[in-house]
């Protein structure tokens, strides 16, 4: 007999050996989902590969800096666990969280100015979860989704995999413009079209690094009200914010202007514990109204069961911290992260200024973790990312669900890696287009202004002393970081 061995039994490297050849995908194709037609990677799988290289500098991914968080309170916490509660974390727990677990959600809400009730709280795996499961309860395939241009690149796969039609609305410095969100709404229910919910990430956007002003929440959702449209607002980092006024969340405003006790009606609310604790947790949740909440944990139930219980003891366990004076450590935590990362987004900007100034332009974020750049001239970052020597950043295609728009934009992040790195990175960005501002001069016969990556190098920057007529490929060698290495092999957000 014959034996046929099926590719899957892979060891860990082969894993990650990249997408399989179109003959292993035949033997497969007419047992696939029609729904699997239209997945997409997040992001650019094959990108992701490039930034394990210890030689290369991700300011690619949605990393926050996990080698803040102190490695005796990780050890001490996760004691107290195995002393404490053993039994109980390591076992299945309630589909909609830890009532401990789900106490600190409500602390931290309570933190942003917004009061939930305990109940109205799924926990759920990740704040990617939460839009997995609002598109399972929602969505059936050529439902619309409104979302802003860009939107974050992680929905975008999961929009795609519910196979819904999404309506992206360009925004601007105050993030989405709300006349053009109503314009939008009027041409789809001129067509008999009634939007599943309308999607945004009012603070410190991911991917686009800007903040929806105070009279466009208002705005939003008193358009939200009259249509009586649901809001999915995702808000990883509105604790992350460096300077400025906080801004009221929409579910807020919403449970404000529902006047019933504090609850919102509309509002679809998603918060994580990703990016002021950890990603590697796990833990995000959704505060949802009842019926909606209701089909929220129905779809998790057929997902994974629960949330670990784990992480979410570990969480609890954490939130208990106080220092001598009662100040919760946690709290503290997010203040130290707020300083890092101002520094770092300090950093990028005077880098972006150095080596892209005139050729480049960008947002200035308030918070959050990322500067959205767009190229003038029209370079394609998805080109440009390829000929980059040893940086890797998001090209803003994979911001846009037709996989087009965006093209000459870019994600950056500044709060995965040290200042030196930001400045040496986009210093190579800023070489690589250096040769495409040449060749665009070529072509278009039109002189090209003395691209900023030929700026004398500031003194204090050692990754700028380097002859900046060097070849392109003249990278600065950085010294290698252990602990950095593991957090670049993470997928892209
Ligand atoms: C806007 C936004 N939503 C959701 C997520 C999902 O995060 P997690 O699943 O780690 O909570 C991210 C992560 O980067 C994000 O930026």
């Amino acid at each position: 007999m014959k034996v046929r061995y099926l590719p899957v039994m892979r060891g860990q490297d082969d894993r990650r050996r990249g997408r399989p050849a179109a003959h292993e995908l035949a033997r497969y194709e007419a047992l696939f989902a029609a729904r699997t037609r239209g997945m997409k990677s997040s992001a650019m799988r094959e990108m992701m590969a490039l930034t394990e290289r210890p030689d290369v500098i991700s300011l690619a991914g949605g990393l926050p800096d996990t080698s803040t968080f102190a490695p005796e309170l990780y050890a001490k916490l996760m004691a107290r666990v195995a002393a404490e509660s053993t039994a109980r974390a390591l076992q299945y727990g309630p589909t909609e969280g830890m009532a401990a677990t789900v106490s600190c959600i409500v602390e931290v809400m309570a933190s942003e100015d917004t009061l939930v009730d305990p109940s109205d709280v799924i926990v759920t795996t990740g704040g990617q979860q939460v839009i997995d499961l609002v598109c399972k309860a929602l969505i059936d395939p050529g439902d619309v989704i409104v979302a802003e241009a860009p939107t974050y690149p992680g929905a975008v796969p999961t929009f795609s995999a519910y196979q819904a039609d999404v309506e992206q609305i360009e925004m601007d410095a105050d993030g989405m413009p709300i006349d053009a969100l109503e314009s939008t709404l009027d041409r789809l229910q001129a067509q008999g079209r009634r939007p599943k919910f309308i999607y945004t990430i009012p603070n410190f956007h991911n991917p686009a690094g800007v903040t929806m002003s105070l009279a466009r929440r208002h705005r939003l959702v008193e358009v939200a009200r009259e249509r009586e449209l649901l809001i999915l607002e995702d808000n990883p980092y509105g604790l992350l914010r460096y300077e400025g006024e906080a801004l009221p969340t929409l579910y807020s405003l919403d449970a404000a202007a529902a006047g019933r006790g504090g609850a919102s009606d509309l509002v679809i609310y998603l918060g994580t514990f990703s990016k002021i604790l950890s990603p590697g947790v796990r833990l995000g949740w959704a505060v949802a109204p009842r019926p909606v909440l209701e089909k929220l944990n129905l779809g998790k139930q057929g997902a994974d069961l629960c949330s670990s219980p784990v992480t979410q003891m570990f969480v609890a366990a954490y939130f208990q911290e106080r220092d001598a004076n009662g100040q919760a450590t946690w709290l503290q935590y997010v203040e130290r992260l707020r300083d890092l990362y101002r520094t770092r987004r300090d950093a990028m900007l005077e880098a972006l200024k150095e080596h892209l100034g005139g050729r480049a332009s960008w947002t200035q974020p308030q918070g959050g973790l990322f500067v959205w750049a767009t190229l003038e001239g029209g370079t394609d970052t998805t080109d440009l990312l390829a000929r980059c020597e040893g940086v890797a950043f998001v090209p803003g295609r994979a911001a846009y669900v037709d996989g087009r728009s965006g093209s000459s934009s870019m994600r950056l992040n500044f709060a995965g890696v040290p200042d030196t790195d930001i400045r040496e990175g986009i210093r190579r960005i800023g070489r690589t287009m250096g040769g495409d501002t040449g060749l665009l001069g070529t072509l278009t016969g039109r002189p090209i202004a003395a691209a900023s990556a030929t700026a004398a190098p500031a003194e204090s920057d050692p990754a700028s002393q380097t002859d900046e007529r060097a070849p392109l490929a003249d990278v600065v060698a950085l010294p290698r970081r252990e602990s950095q290495q593991p957090a670049r092999r993470q997928r892209d957000l």
